[in-house]
Order: C-alpha cells, then structure tokens, then sequence
C-alpha cells in the first residue's frame, strides 16, 4: 500500500491550478443516465471515486472513457438497473444513481450504504421523497427496489438539508411528471452545477442554491455537454496548507465566492488573502491566531474542511474551539494529530483545541479523505518526517496532490 511521507518546514511558494470538484463531477455522471446518447464532461479530475463511479456506470451497460480530463459516456443501451454492494460499499455517492435510474427505466435496485468511517450517513430522506414522488420502494436482502411507471412531481420538505439527497431527487424530478418543490434543499455549489448541466440537458428548474428548488418535469432530455466547476475543498485545503507554513501561494481557478465561510475564517486567524483576476493570493503569518469554527451546510463553513482547519488550529496562538454539527463522527483525525504533538479534548461535538509551538513528525494513518488532508496538511508545518499510511483515501479526492505540492516546494513524495 502506498504511504505519502512529508519532510516538514518548508514555506510553501508558486503557484498551483485546481482541479474540477469530485463532489460535483460524481453526480454530473449520474444525470447522464437522464439522457440517450453521447455524453461529454469536461475538467473532470482523475481520481478513483471518479473511476469508482465510471465502471459502475459501465456495469450499467454504459460506455466509460476518462481522457485528458475529459469523460465520455455512451448512455444509448441500459442493461442492468443494479447498483450492487462492492460499488456502494466503497463509495457512497452510487446512490446518486438511484434517482436517475428509476426516473429513466421506472426500476432501479441499489445496495443500502452501511454506516460510514465519518458517521451512520443514512438515506432515508432519498427515500422519503421518491415515495413521495410515488415510487414503490421495498427493502430486501440489504437492496433498496424502486419502481414506478413514471414519478410524479410532488412537494418534499428535507428535515436536514442533504446534498446527494438533494441532488437524487432533482435528477429524478427532471423527468417526473408534473411540479416537484424540494424545500429545506441543499445549497452548495455542487447542487447549483448539477442543476445547471440538468438545464442545460433541457430540464426546467429554478431556485438552485437556494433552500427551495422548483423542478418542472419534461418528457425527454439531451445529453450532456458541461464544463465541472472548480473543487472547492481542494481550494481550500491549498488555502491552508499555505497559511500553515506561513507560505505565499498563489492558487489559480478557484472560485472564491464558494468558499466565503472558509475565506473569512481564514482571515479572522491571521492569514491574507487576495484575489487578483483568476487567482487568490495567499500568505501565511508568522504564527496563526486561533479561531472558533462551526461547521453547518453551505453557506455556513464546510464540514469537508473542518479535519485541515484543526490541523491549523493545533499551532495557532491560543485555543480553539472546533464543533462539527453535520457528522457525528468527525473527529478520527484527532488521535492522529496528537501523535504529531497536538493538544486536543473532544467532547461530545466540540473539540477543543490549545494551540502548541510546533508538531513534530510521526508515522501516522489516514482514516477518510479528508482526515487525511488534515495529516498532509499537519506534516508539512511538522518538524521532521510525517508517514502518512492509506494513502488511497487521499487518492479518492485529491488528484496529483503530491506533484502540485511539490510543484510549490513541499518535500513530499509517495513511497510505494
Ligand atoms: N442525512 C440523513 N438522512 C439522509 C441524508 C442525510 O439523516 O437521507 C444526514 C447525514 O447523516 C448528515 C447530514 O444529513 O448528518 C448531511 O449529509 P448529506 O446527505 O448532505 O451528505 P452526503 O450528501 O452524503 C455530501 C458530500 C460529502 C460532504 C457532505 C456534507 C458528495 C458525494 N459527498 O455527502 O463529501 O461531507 O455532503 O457537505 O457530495 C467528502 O468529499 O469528503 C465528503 C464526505
């Protein structure tokens, strides 16, 4: 298994390019199901989960091909509306086909995602609202069975916002048959971009990346040809590896206006950041102040980045109290920051965490993606070598992310 192993100390300089956002290229694969025809999505990054979703969509009888950042997708033929265990188990996100499927073929049979490293991750409000929609849905033998002659269109109100939840029943609402309103919605941007590229397949939607989405069903959609925004997280986690090695990073197609709670967080500990043109400037201070975080659904500060901001948090001047509300299990990174020499209590939901002069490198395990951002994030502010194993969570959400580290100074590289 490859480990990723970080000399620490250096001040991060250059420049870096972002990548498209897997979180928002996983469902853009799914609304493809919505068409019949040729699909073509561009600045895709190259990543497993992207590849994880790409042989399930083959499974389906679809035809897969990621080149150049670029993903073709034949959606002429369905030969299986099945999404089965060993692709759900290893990614969640194959729910997203669910919605689609049934919308398209009026059946669909997915594995029910088990618990999850970060929480118990449920999916009952997808299900909620497919009934809803009039979907006839049984659980058997560890499957959800959906099937309906056509949806139809209905109001559905999320007791929790959820982005893939959102995202399903948008997808499934495009070609429903009547008005669907889905209220308390998801607002992050990667919602916006899917409802986007529905739209621009030919669906009728309005209010995306508001809390109140108004879908009018069509009978048919064309295929996709979409531009995937740029990763949001990936942004922000290059954000803060420069404000931890009090770097001068410049950070090329990230979009700031995704990321105004992490941006104004940022700033609050101390760190500058610009934008000029298509880059945001970034410049680390000599020591970092400690902040209070609260992670909420978006447009409040995002749980994707709440592990990289306590890796900040345990150097920075004074104490900082991290709360994580939208995952009840958040916190794997903390045994593994202590390792490094952190001071960290968890209780209940809240970390406290008492900022110390330095963190020292040690052999550590990555847990989940974006723990293991918080580790990369930790070892290149560490002194001496950080050993990161798992390596392969990194790899589900971060593409090239030693090389464009390296690119900007960092002594990083993969052993094998
Ligand atoms: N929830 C329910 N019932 C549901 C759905 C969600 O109770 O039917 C709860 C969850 O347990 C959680 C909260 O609602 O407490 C929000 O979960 P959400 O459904 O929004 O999460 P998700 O759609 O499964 C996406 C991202 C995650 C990101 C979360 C929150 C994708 C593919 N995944 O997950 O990304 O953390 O939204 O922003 O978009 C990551 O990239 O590392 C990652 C985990």
């Amino acid at each position: 298994m490859d480990k990723i192993e970080i000399i620490g100390g250096v001040k991060l300089s250059g420049e870096v390019t972002i990548s498209g956002a897997k979180n928002a290229v996983l469902p853009l694969m799914t609304a493809a199901i919505l068409s019949s025809g040729e699909n073509i999505i561009r600045n895709v990054p190259n990543l497993r989960d992207v590849m994880t979703m790409g042989k399930l969509l083959a499974h389906l009888g679809f035809g897969f091909h990621l080149e150049d950042n670029q993903i073709l997708l034949q959606t002429k033929k369905i030969t299986s509306i099945e999404a089965p265990y060993d692709f759900v188990k290893t990614m969640r996100a194959s729910v997203l086909v669910l919605g689609p499927l049934l919308a398209r073929t009026g059946r669909a049979k997915v594995s029910l995602p088990g618990g999850c490293a970060i929480g118990a991750r449920p999916i009952n409000l997808h299900i909620m609202g497919l009934e809803k929609m009039g979907a006839k849905i049984t659980l058997s033998e560890g499957y959800i069975e959906a099937s309906a002659k056509r949806l139809k269109g209905a109001t559905i109100y999320f007791d929790i916002p959820t982005v893939t939840g959102t995202e399903n029943l948008m997808m499934a609402a495009a070609l429903a048959d009547g008005t669907t309103i889905l209220e308390n919605a998801a607002r992050e941007p990667e919602v916006v971009d899917l409802a986007n590229a529905l739209i621009s397949m030919g669906a009728d939607i309005q209010g995306a990346g508001t809390s109140s989405i108004k879908i009018n069903g069509v009978n048919k959609l064309r295929p996709l040809d979409y531009t995937v925004i740029p990763d949001r997280i990936e942004t922000a986690t290059f954000i803060a590896a420069a404000a931890i090695t009090r770097g001068d990073v410049k950070i090329k197609g990230g979009r700031p206006e995704h990321l105004e709670a992490v941006i104004n967080k940022i700033k609050e500990a101390g760190v500058r950041v610009v934008q000029k043109n298509d880059k945001l400037i970034v410049k680390g201070p000599e020591r970092l102040s400690s902040i209070d975080i609260k992670t909420m659904p978006h447009p409040g500060f995002p749980t994707d980045m709440q592990a990289q901001f306590m890796a900040l948090m345990a150097i920075a001047d004074g104490t900082s109290l991290i709360t994580e509300s939208i995952f009840e299990n958040r916190f794997m990174h903390v045994a593994e920051l202590k390792r490094m020499g952190a001071d960290i209590k968890v209780e209940g939901s809240t970390a406290t965490v008492k900022g110390v002069e330095s963190l020292t490198g040690a052999p550590v395990m990555a847990t989940d993606l974006r723990a293991s951002a918080s580790l990369v994030v930790a070892g290149l502010a560490a002194h001496g070598t950080t050993v990161i194993d798992r390596v392969y969570h990194l790899d589900r959400g971060y593409e090239k992310i030693e090389e464009k580290l390296r690119m900007l100074g960092a002594k990083i590289r993969r052993v094998k």
